[in-house]
């Protein structure tokens, strides 16, 4: 497997807490905070991981908003990118992980391959634009109600991830 590009967007440090989790996972993996990464740099990476919380009422988390804006001018013909998102399902479960749905689509129409949907079961919301009929378009964590999920989600999606990365 190629070495896989992290750009995490993280204001109290769960999504920055996954990243790094995700790196000892993956085995072969960079880590970047958007905060001070542009997304220029995902260019250098065929396997790409984006990673983003949810605030205010289902928005991109604050790095994160500029870092989606710049998704537009860069080529991913031929990449493959995985998503998660961080979110809140029992204080705000009408716009649960909306930010992981967001990402998704800033890379419609982008010639990338989007992989690790995970199923929705198992989770309890009313809500979210990252959810598409039964499965998330990626791999939604909630360590405010569902950290003892967490480990468990992070090493079934990393073992489809290191299948359907290049
Ligand atoms: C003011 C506020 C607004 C939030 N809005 C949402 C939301 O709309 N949807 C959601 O799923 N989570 C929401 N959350 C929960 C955060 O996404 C969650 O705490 C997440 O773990 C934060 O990750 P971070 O530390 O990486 O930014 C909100 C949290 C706060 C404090």
């Amino acid at each position: 497997m190629e070495k896989v590009g992290i750009f995490f967007g993280s204001s109290t440090g769960n999504t920055e807490n996954i990243a790094n989790q995700l790196k000892g996972l993956l085995g072969t993996a960079e880590v970047f905070n958007v905060a001070d990464t542009k997304p220029e740099k995902m260019a250098e990476f065929t396997n790409i991981i984006l990673g983003t919380s949810t605030w205010g009422v289902g928005d991109l988390q604050d790095d994160m908003i500029e870092f989606a804006e710049g998704i537009a001018g860069v080529d991913l013909k031929g990449k493959v990118v995985a998503l998660y998102g961080l979110g809140d399902q029992s204080g705000y479960g009408d716009t649960y992980c909306d930010g992981m749905g967001e990402l998704y689509q800033k890379l419609q129409g982008k010639g990338c391959k989007i992989v690790g949907f995970v199923s929705t079961e198992g989770y309890d919301f009313s809500a979210s634009k990252a959810a598409e009929g039964s499965e998330f378009v990626g791999l939604a964590l909630d360590q405010m109600n569902q950290d003892d999920k967490t480990e468990e989600r992070l090493n079934a999606w990393v073992a489809e991830l290191k299948k359907q990365f290049a």
